[in-house]
């Protein structure tokens, strides 16, 4: 039997990104494809995403809506791989340039509960013949942005007497809960008793994420170690009792790496190319970006890239502390990421203060963070918490090994460089336990240490681009997962 499953999500690279869901809502539905699934996805439509889709045509007339008029809803494919993206024409919600969730000034737009209530709307509208030529058994929703598809879905099995499909909510990051105030529950037209305590009320407001927490029939997140820590206390977000006794229904899968993008013997976006036999090739891209950074051009260098959403979460700030402990030991940092005003401040400073060994570049850039992954001899990602990580997941593939905090998907994916993972060879990376400034350096010595044994370290390397962290194994167990739910 084939599944048919719609994707809903807020994001989706190449269209539009602003972080790793954007890889995930890319790649996953083509890789259930591969598999025999019938999947399309939904997505606002926020300019680049109209623009980037081929065939677009209207599927279907929704009037005003939300206080949007004219709601319109059309498909078109996408070029690369011919899958079918809904879009929700809505102009006044959605026709705005930039990032799609934060104005100029990095404030959330006032009116995304109703941006973002209509995204989850139009997704159980497809559920219910919204699309006459196509209905989807399965809405799979993704994080907050979608949270509401399973409420509109459970309000209308409460109206029909049935279900009109069964639902799937990814969390790919709890800490992004999607809350507004109160008083905006009466502009989405559910259930007065859903606002409840047993609903989408959190403490006195309105939570998009609690919604898709509670009202969606499988809950699953992007790592089984993040599957855990969110039933916590600490790092539950203020909804772990809520995850904890929906444990059966939560399970984590980890996110894959779409190797048609991000594959150093075929990066379209490299100037050099390499792979775990020839890596020759890797030295040149280390020495363009050492060159590129304005950085002093010494290939013995021990140099650590970063390419990252500035924000608490990422845990630069750490990282910012232990600055003089690579300089002193002749390293070098290059940091590349946008957000957070205060961590962007503090970065540039210390560049200036070691022009020729930190640079920091602001901003948000596809080719550049492919050029630094590449260049990286290591990759630090010393996050506070990380549901998954993606750039870790590149790191290994460049053999550019990730320096990461022992959380989340992190912790599920890079095994420390200690002696006797190395006598085991199972050793692909430098891994921290406790989130202190002693914690990172000691793993920075470690890299110094093994960069200083060369045979061990190309063995290294060569560990971790072999690694397959392909979409295969995570898509079978989506997959499973709609079959059970079928
Ligand atoms: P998160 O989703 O929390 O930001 P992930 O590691 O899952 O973290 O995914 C981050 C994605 O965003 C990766 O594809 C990474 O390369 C990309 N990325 C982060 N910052 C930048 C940037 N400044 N320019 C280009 N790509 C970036
Ligand atoms: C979130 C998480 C990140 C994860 C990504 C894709 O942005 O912060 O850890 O890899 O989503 O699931």
């Amino acid at each position: 039997m084939t599944i048919r499953a719609l994707h809903v999500a807020s994001e989706l690279y190449p269209l539009l990104k602003t972080g790793g869901l954007a890889d995930v809502a890319g790649a996953l539905p083509s890789a259930l494809v591969e598999r025999g699934a019938d999947v399309r996805v939904l997505l606002p439509g926020f300019p680049s995403v109209v623009a980037g889709l081929h065939d677009v045509r209207p599927v279907a007339q929704l009037g005003s809506r939300f206080g949007a008029p004219g709601v319109t809803l059309e498909q078109g494919t996408l070029p690369s791989n011919g899958l079918i993206v809904y879009t929700i024409r809505a102009a006044t919600l959605y026709d705005r340039p930039g990032n799609p969730y934060l104005n100029d000034e990095h404030v959330p737009y006032g009116d995304n509960a109703q941006r973002f209530a209509l995204l989850g709307w139009v997704a159980a509208q497809l559920a219910q013949q919204l699309d006459p030529a196509w209905s989807p058994q399965i809405v799979h929703a993704h994080d907050w942005h979608a949270g509401l598809a399973a409420a509109y879905l459970k309000a209308a099995e409460r109206q029909h007497g049935r279900a009109p499909a069964r639902s799937v909510f990814t969390v790919h990051n709890l800490a992004y809960q999607g809350v507004f105030p109160a008083h905006q529950f009466g502009q989405l037209g559910l259930p007065d008793d859903f606002f409840s305590m047993y609903g989408v009320e959190f403490y006195g407001q309105l939570s998009f994420l609690k919604a898709g927490l509670y009202y969606s029939d499988r809950i699953t997140t992007v790592s089984p170690t993040y599957a855990r820590e969110i039933q916590t206390l600490a790092q539950g977000g203020g909804l772990d009792a809520l995850l904890r006794n929906r444990s059966h229904d939560l399970s984590g899968i980890l996110n894959g790496v779409d190797y048609t993008v991000w594959n150093p013997a075929s990066d379209a976006l490299l100037e050099n190319r390499y792979a775990s036999t020839r890596l020759a090739g890797k030295l040149a891209c280390k020495e363009a970006l050492q060159k590129r950074f304005g950085l002093a051009q010494k290939s013995d260098a021990l140099l650590f890239g970063v390419v990252s959403r500035l924000t608490e979460q990422k845990g630069l700030d750490l990282l910012l502390e232990t600055v003089p402990e690579i300089v002193k030991r002749g390293g070098q940092l290059v940091v590349f990421g946008t957000g957070d005003p205060a961590l962007e401040n503090g970065l540039k400073r210390v560049a200036q203060t070691h022009p020729d060994s930190v640079a920091v570049e602001l901003g948000f850039d596809e080719k550049l963070a492919h050029t630094i992954i590449a260049g990286s001899d290591v990759v630090a990602v010393p996050s506070r918490f990380e549901p998954c990580g993606l750039t870790q997941l590149y790191a290994l593939a460049y053999g550019s090994l990730p320096l990461v905090h022992c959380v989340g998907g992190l912790a599920d994916t890079v095994v420390d460089a200690s002696l006797e993972n190395l006598a085991e060879d199972l050793a692909t990376g430098f891994v921290f336990e406790h989130f202190q400034p002693r914690g990172l350096t000691a793993a920075i010595r470690r890299a110094f240490a093994l960069y200083g044994r060369r045979t061990e370290w190309k063995a290294a390397q060569r560990r971790a681009m072999r690694q397959d962290f392909g979409w295969g194994a995570s898509a079978d167990r989506y997959l499973a997962l709609y079959r059970e739910l079928c």
